[in-house]
């Protein structure tokens, strides 16, 4: 595809900005992709892949097995619209859970019983829940958030010494949605112990959120802790947003959910188009595709410009890169396919890596996203309102990067709201859908996830017989050790080795750390 970017003729661009400029009134969006390396003659030639790709969109909508590698289907959009679920008693589970979680946020805050709620989950389990705390929650309402995602003990001490006696009246929310995610597991072993210690009651606090018949589907029940809310089977974790992993902190915040819904599923309906030019998610990865010669090449930088967006930029560094980075296509073929994404927010990265982006190596395009709508009430001093001052620093970037000959899309939201999140999140579930289509990759499977934690748990596995090993108190070299344990990897055995000798003081070490072969452990 030949590029057809012309960032020095303004009356040229003008005309770009005008031809491909997308827009709804009814949710106050715009979609400006002429700063992009598409003109109508790309989005022509790629019109016949399109019509596959909304053909396919429509087929997993339907219910088709459309995540064939784990013989699932892909149901997020159900969510927000459970009559478009394949049967009749999906689509009332679904409809149901939503009333059930708004019911239960609204009696936690009409009790006043919690002071705060420790959610613990990790991936697709803590990022939307976290988009949705730092988009949506506004200081004094709802309850406020602390999450543990990850097993870094400083990070769970740190936590939880934030937290202090306000632990003892937390409610606690657990999720995973294979239910068997160490991380998780670990951060609710640690935050229960620390509960119980002051006085809290586990069962009556602690609420998950997991797949029916999961390992903490039964815990939770048999424990019979105060609620459990459904992950199901047909959402992946990067696409929950909209289940109760999104909805629980949403109406824990006192945000209206059903207008949150409202808003991904009024978006669904304008990707649902099957006219590439009015569909903003089509136009995206139409975009997508143009910038990286559809393999990726250009990296997405996403800069939103609002302090309560940045953490968008992560949520969409998991949605995409986890959804497109795959080794191999739909026949097995080997095609490395990806699409990286990094970013955190506008005017403050102006002062950081856009220097680069300006300047440097041209292997990127940009993401804006704007809100229109100025909140905050700060009055202007000396004629300067901070919200024209973000606006005019956005414009000058923008311009900037087309002097340099960089690519750039904006999304511009008239204004921000639980509505407004709601459609943008829906934007980029659908447009990451069709630019998997238009490659030929699964998006909703995520092996080199499932490879990592696999490769986690061989060596927690291998841990374990060490310390089993070692407590005989007989010194063994490396070698030694990886034949008693009949492993492959003495070097993961000095990895775990160099950890344990800094931490425990029993692991007694002869030789020299810079000469593996020459170590000898053993344990007093
Ligand atoms: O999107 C995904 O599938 C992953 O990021 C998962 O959310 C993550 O690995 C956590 O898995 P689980 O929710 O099963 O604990």
């Amino acid at each position: 595809m030949t590029a057809a970017f012309h960032p020095t003729d303004p009356g040229l661009q003008w005309q770009r900005f005008c031809d491909l400029l997308w827009f709804d009134d009814g949710l106050g969006v715009w979609l400006d992709v002429s700063r992009m390396a598409i003109a109508p003659a790309h989005l022509e030639s790629l019109r016949p892949r399109f019509a596959q790709a909304f053909d396919a969109m429509a087929a997993l909508e339907a219910g088709a097995i459309a995540n064939a590698d784990e013989q699932r289907m892909v149901g997020h959009y159900w969510l927000r619209a459970p009559e478009l679920a394949p049967d009749a008693a999906t689509a009332k589970h679904v409809a149901a859970e939503v009333e059930r979680i708004a019911a239960f946020g609204r009696e936690q805050l009409a009790a006043h019983r919690f002071t705060d709620v420790v959610w613990i989950g990790i991936g697709g389990s803590g990022l939307g829940p976290l988009l949705i705390v730092e988009a949506l929650g506004t200081v004094g309402r709802g309850l406020p958030f602390h999450f543990i995602d990850n097993v870094d003990p400083e990070g769970i001490s740190h936590t939880l010494a934030a937290l202090g006696e306000r632990l003892r009246t937390a409610l606690v929310v657990v999720v995973s949605k294979s239910g068997g995610t160490p991380e998780p597991r670990i951060g609710m072993e640690q935050v229960r112990r620390c509960l119980e210690a002051l006085g809290g009651h586990w069962s009556q606090q602690a609420v998950a959120i997991t797949m029916a018949g999961s390992r903490l589907d039964q815990l939770a029940s048999q424990q019979g802790w105060l609620e459990r809310f459904d992950m199901f089977d047909w959402v992946g974790g990067r696409t929950s947003i909209t289940s109760a992993v999104g909805l629980l902190p949403a109406a824990l915040l006192g945000v209206d959910i059903h207008a949150f819904l409202a808003g991904a599923a009024a978006m669904d309906c304008l990707t649902r188009r099957p006219q590439l030019e009015d569909n903003p998610a089509a136009l995206l990865a139409a975009a997508w595709f143009a910038a990286g010669e559809g393999r990726g090449l250009r990296d997405m930088v996403v800069l939103p410009y609002r302090d309560r967006l940045a953490v968008f930029s992560r949520y969409l560094q998991q949605l995409v890169m986890e959804s497109l980075g795959k080794r191999v296509d739909r026949q097995g073929q080997e095609v490395h396919q990806g699409l990286a994404v990094y970013g955190n927010k506008g005017s403050t990265d102006q002062h950081a890596y856009v220097q680069q982006l300006r300047d440097g190596i041209d292997n990127f395009f940009v993401t804006f996203i704007e809100v229109l709508e100025d909140s905050g009430g700060l009055p202007a001093i000396n004629g300067e309102q901070p919200g024209d001052v973000l606006e005019g620093f956005l414009q000058g970037t923008r311009s900037a990067l087309l002097e340099g000959g960089r690519q750039s899309l904006s999304i511009t939201l008239r204004r921000f709201d639980a509505t407004a999140l709601g459609a943008l999140v829906a934007l980029f579930e659908r447009a990451v859908g069709l630019y998997a289509e238009l490659v030929n990759i699964n998006a909703y499977d995520q092996p080199g996830v499932e490879a990592g934690k696999r490769a986690a748990s061989a060596v927690l596995d291998l841990q374990q017989r060490l310390d089993g090993l070692l407590a005989d108190g007989e010194a063994r070299s490396l070698g030694e050790l990886q034949q008693q344990l009949g492993t492959d990897s003495p070097e993961s055995l000095f990895w775990i080795l160099r950890h344990q000798a800094v931490n425990d003081p029993a692991l007694q070490v002869q030789g020299h750390w810079g000469q593996p072969t020459s170590l000898r452990f053993s344990r007093a």
